[in-house]
């Protein structure tokens, strides 16, 4: 059984805690933590998987715009070792995107693995004519991906966050 609600400040170590062990590293702690305490990138959406053995995943969707319209940017997404393949990480997308779309969002967008985030409906987003903040090499370039709910939604480069308006962080 997998619930998903809103991550809260009381949760802070337990997120930092959840990428630590998923990404073997601090850095995509470290983004989540500047991520939620950047002006430029709310409002975030953070939430936070649990099963009956306690916090299992966790995903955050910071705020974007393509051609003037409000979108989001999914980043990062983390299961705990031990919980992957599971479905947490599909449960926390799914719930992300139906909330973004309820709250009117045009489009949402992912630099990750397309044989992942294509089962939750992602699909390479310069096949809208939606370009990555920085640009991303040939070889990656089907990576950069879109959710987009709304059929009009124009075309463009995609702004996001400060904190993620890195052109090392574009790059794999
Ligand atoms: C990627 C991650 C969030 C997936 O979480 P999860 O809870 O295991 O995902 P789900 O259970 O919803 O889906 C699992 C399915 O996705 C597949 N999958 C997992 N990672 C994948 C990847 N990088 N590429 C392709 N498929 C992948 C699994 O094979 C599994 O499919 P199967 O059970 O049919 O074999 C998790 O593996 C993780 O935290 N990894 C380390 C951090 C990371 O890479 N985050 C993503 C950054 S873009």
């Amino acid at each position: 059984m997998i619930r998903v609600r809103d991550a809260d400040a009381a949760d802070a170590a337990t997120v930092r805690d959840i990428h630590r062990a998923a990404f073997g590293q601090d850095d995509e702690a470290d983004l989540v933590a500047a991520l939620l305490r950047d002006e430029t990138a709310q409002p975030v959406l953070s939430l936070l998987a649990e099963t009956d053995e306690g916090a299992a995943g966790h995903i955050l969707f910071s705020a974007a715009r393509v051609a003037g319209r409000r979108a989001a940017l999914l980043a990062p997404l983390a299961a705990r070792p031990e919980c992957q393949r599971k479905g947490i990480g599909g449960a926390l997308i799914a719930e992300g995107l139906a909330r973004l779309r309820g709250a009117g969002v045009a489009a949402v967008f992912v630099f990750g693995d397309p044989a992942y985030y294509g089962r939750s409906g992602f699909a390479p987003a310069h096949a809208h004519g939606m370009a990555p903040p920085h640009p991303v090499e040939e070889p990656w370039r089907d990576a950069w991906q879109a959710v987009v709910f709304a059929a009009d939604t124009g075309s463009g480069r995609v702004s996001v966050a400060r904190s993620l308006d890195d052109p090392v962080l574009w790059q794999v």
